[in-house]
C-alpha cells in the first residue's frame, strides 16, 4: 500500500502554526503533491461539534473529561480522514495532533504522560506523524497575539483565558516532548517574520520534502 507523509504543527496559542501550515501546503502543492490539511480538535463534522464544546467557557470539563472529548474527536479524524489520505499516498498536514494532549492535558492539566499516551494509542493506532514541528515562541508574546485575534470570541476562549502559568507549563510540555523524541519532534524558533520562520520549517523537514 502506498503511504503518504504525515506532519503535525504544534505550539502554544498564537505561535503562528496555522500560518506555517498554510505556507507549507502551498509549497508542497506547487511541487505537485496532493495535500490534505486538517486541524485538531476538529477536521470532521463530529470533531468540529466537539471543538465547539471544548472551547466554550460555559463548560468546565474535568481534565479527564477534556482528554476523553479530545480523543473522541481524534479517533474520528484518524479513522475517517487521516488514515485513508495516507493510504492514498497524500501529504497530511495537521494543525495540532496528539502531542497537544501531552502538553495541555498531560503536563499543564497534570494527567501525566502515561495516561495521555495510553489514550493516544487507543485513538490513533499506528497512524502517527513522521515529523512534528513545535513552533517555539515567547509565551507572553504568543498569548497576547492569540487573545487579540478576531477569531477569539467569548464562545471559544476557554484556553486563551487560562493564566500565564498554564501556558508556560504547556510550552514546557512541548519542549519535554522534543527532548524525549528528538528524531520526530523538532523545535522551530518562531520569532521573526512568517517568511523567516518558514525558512526554518523547510530546514526541519528537509529530509522528507519532495
Ligand atoms: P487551536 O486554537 O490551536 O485551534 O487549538 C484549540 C485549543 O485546543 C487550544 O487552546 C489547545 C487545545 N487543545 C488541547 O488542549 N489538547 C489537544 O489535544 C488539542 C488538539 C487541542
Amino acid at each position: 500500500m502506498s503511504r503518504g507523509h504525515f506532519v503535525s504543527f504544534e505550539g502554544v496559542e498564537g505561535c503562528g502554526k496555522s500560518t506555517q501550515l498554510a505556507l507549507l501546503a502551498a509549497h508542497l502543492r506547487s511541487r505537485g503533491a496532493v495535500v490534505l490539511t486538517t486541524r485538531e480538535p476538529g477536521g470532521t463534522p463530529l470533531g468540529e461539534a466537539l471543538r465547539a464544546v471544548l472551547l466554550d467557557p460555559d463548560y468546565q470539563p474535568t481534565a479527564l473529561a477534556e482528554l476523553c472529548i479530545l480523543e473522541a474527536a481524534r479517533t474520528q479524524l484518524v479513522t475517517t480522514v487521516i488514515a485513508p489520505a495516507l493510504a492514498r499516498g497524500e501529504w497530511v498536514l495537521a494543525d495540532r495532533f496528539a502531542d497537544s494532549s501531552q502538553a495541555y492535558q498531560g503536563t499543564a492539566r497534570g494527567l501525566g504522560h502515561d495516561t495521555v499516551s495510553a489514550l493516544n494509542v487507543l485513538a490513533c493506532g499506528s497512524t502517527w506523524p513522521e515529523r512534528t514541528l513545535v513552533l517555539d515562541l515567547d509565551v507572553d508574546e504568543a498569548l497576547q497575539r492569540a487573545r487579540e485575534r478576531p477569531s477569539t470570541t467569548t464562545f471559544n476562549r476557554r484556553f486563551e483565558d487560562e493564566a500565564l502559568p498554564f501556558h508556560r507549563a504547556v510550552a514546557a510540555g512541548f519542549r519535554e516532548l522534543a527532548r524525549r523524541e528528538p528524531g520526530r519532534v523538532r523545535l522551530v524558533d518562531a520569532a521573526g517574520t512568517p517568511e523567516q520562520v518558514f525558512g526554518r520549517v523547510l530546514v526541519a523537514l528537509s529530509d522528507i520534502l519532495p
